[in-house]
């Protein structure tokens, strides 16, 4: 350890803490290629930084990362990927009320290394059935298990039986009968779903497959050795899944403020849709929309607040200090800050409003600590460096375009020119809005197409899956929080020093005056 690390005065007047900083430069709106963080004396290594964030009571995520409740963005794949890595998604509404119902119970049954739909074969299909049938679907097992109409198990067929020579058998001649099958009843896998299967597989040599079953020997889902392997390997991993009380996934909801006939907020759908979600575990509901600092947003938010005393809310986009105010008092404890700065956003170019994220999260920041709310930078944000100086401002952000190229994105991956790509929309593009997103940009579903377009429709590359793009954007915060000598987001606030960044700076930042041989990831870093 040294024995004093020096201060340095000319520093103190050039590294700015947030009031001073951004009061020098209150005549000008910054984002986040218009600073920088000064590198402090540091005693911590990056591997060993804490990115825990409390967003709300009951909702503590590991990773400060909110997947956007877009509607290329977030379904359950991307809300289970979220929480897997320790973030949290937000389930888009353009879908019906019991379609979003739906998708948030399959987050939050989602047992990891348990698959849940498990092919299966019936007992009077050929062998030479199956091997079709593992052709066209490219399966790489060719181990099933053997079901009646009502889902009741009837036996496993297993691998080594199903070869060509055996085509014109059927299933029934081939397959070990039920007697013989390991099963586990779904009652019994308690708190630990894995460490159990995991006992299983150490207690039963020679078995790599373990069936789940209820109390009427109904097929619930399947353990193999080879996922439960790998996921004891990955249970060492720093950041941990993002879990409730009772041990399940952490998922979030976006609710739209609908108004009735008359203009008004429709009380009793609006409560009526989050009661649906509540019941399904829903753990935040969100009510997103370009002006959060309005008449409506603020009736939608005490009216949840009246009906759901307890339910975290999610309320925004506001960029000022009144607007945080506002909805806080309304009753939300996540505020989200942005409006305009997201790369699908039109906002800014149409309405001619929006302030850049930086000067609006530090507005937006010296509210938030007097009302005790908590807020997610929203849009905006390309690289992990963007993530880490929100961070110094904001308990979480929020991405959109960051993860629409990845698998778990829900849309189907595009052969383009031989790249691949994945749809991005704005939800305030015509295509989103008349899919059930206008109410978001104040405008009724019947008018649509009488309205100015807030959002464009594009493609993002895909990226693969998402765990891969948020270990590198995690790497980054990490490295960023070891320059700074924080040990976690909290200490990331109170060290925070600014200084402004010049156009050439900008471009000193990046690589330059050479040719790039390895592709850059989406968080810039270099592969
Ligand atoms: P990124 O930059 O992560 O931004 O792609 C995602 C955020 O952008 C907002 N959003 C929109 N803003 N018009 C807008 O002005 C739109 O059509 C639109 N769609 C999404 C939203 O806050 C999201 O989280």
């Amino acid at each position: 350890m040294a024995n004093k690390v020096p201060h340095n005065l000319l520093d103190q007047e050039f590294y700015l803490p947030p009031d001073q900083f951004f009061t020098a430069h209150r005549t000008v709106g910054l984002t986040y290629d218009d600073v920088t963080l000064a590198t402090l004396y540091s005693e911590i290594l990056p591997r060993d930084t804490n990115l825990q964030s409390k967003l709300a009571e009951g909702l503590e995520l590991n990773i400060p990362i909110v997947s956007a409740d877009m509607d290329t963005v977030t379904e359950s794949g991307m809300a289970i990927g979220m929480a897997l890595n320790g973030g949290l998604g937000l389930i888009h509404y353009n879908m019906t009320e019991q379609e979003q119902a739906k998708q948030v119970a399959r987050v939050k049954h989602h047992v990891h290394g348990l698959i849940q739909d498990p092919v299966t074969v019936t007992p009077d299909q050929l062998i030479g059935d199956v091997l079709t049938l593992v052709e066209q679907r490219h399966f790489q097992f060719r181990t099933f298990p053997v079901v009646d109409k009502e889902q009741k198990l009837l036996g496993l067929l297993p691998g080594h039986g199903v070869k060509p020579r055996h085509a014109k058998h059927k299933v029934s001649e081939i397959l070990t009968p039920r007697s013989q099958v390991q099963t586990i009843q779904k009652k019994e896998l308690g708190r630990d779903p894995i460490q159990r299967a995991d006992r299983f597989f150490s207690e039963n040599p020679g078995c790599d497959k373990l069936l789940v079953v209820d109390a009427e020997d109904r097929l619930c889902g399947l353990f193999t050795i080879s996922d439960i392997e790998r996921i004891i390997h990955e249970k060492n991993a720093q950041f941990k899944p993002a879990r409730d009380s009772h041990w399940r996934l952490l998922c979030g909801a976006a609710v739209s403020a609908t108004r009735d006939a008359f203009g008004e907020i429709d009380r009793k759908r609006v409560v009526n849709h989050i009661g649906f979600l509540v019941d399904r575990g829903v753990d935040v509901v969100a009510i997103s929309t370009a002006h959060g600092f309005s008449k409506g947003v603020g009736q939608a938010v005490s009216l949840i607040r009246q009906a759901f005393p307890k339910l975290p809310i999610i309320a925004g986009n506001v960029t000022s200090g009144a607007g945080v105010e506002f909805l806080a008092e309304a009753g939300a404890n996540i505020i989200k800050v942005g409006q305009g700065p997201g790369s699908i956003c039109t906002t800014r170019l149409v309405a001619g409003v929006g302030t850049p994220q930086m000067t609006a999260l530090y507005l937006c920041a010296n509210a938030a600590r007097k009302k005790g709310v908590t807020l997610l930078a929203d849009g905006g944000i390309t690289k992990s460096g963007d993530i880490v100086k929100a961070l110094t401002l904001a308990q979480g952000v929020m991405c959109g375009g960051l993860l629409a190229g990845c698998l778990e994105a829900p849309g189907e991956v595009i052969e383009i020119s031989g790249k691949l790509y994945k749809q991005y929309r704005g939800m305030g593009s015509m295509a989103a809005m008349k899919a059930g997103s206008a109410a978001r940009y104040g405008h009724a579903q019947d008018t649509v197409r009488k309205v100015a377009a807030e959002g464009i429709e594009a493609l993002k590359e895909s990226t693969g899956p998402v765990t891969r793009t948020l270990t590198q954007l995690i790497g980054g915060i990490q490295s960023s929080l070891g320059y700074l000598g924080a040990a976690n987001l909290t200490e990331l606030q109170q060290k925070a020093r600014y200084i402004r960044v010049s156009p050439a700076g900008m471009r000193e930042a990046g690589p330059h005056d050479v040719v790039e041989v390895k592709a850059r990831n989406v968080a810039g870093q270099a592969e």
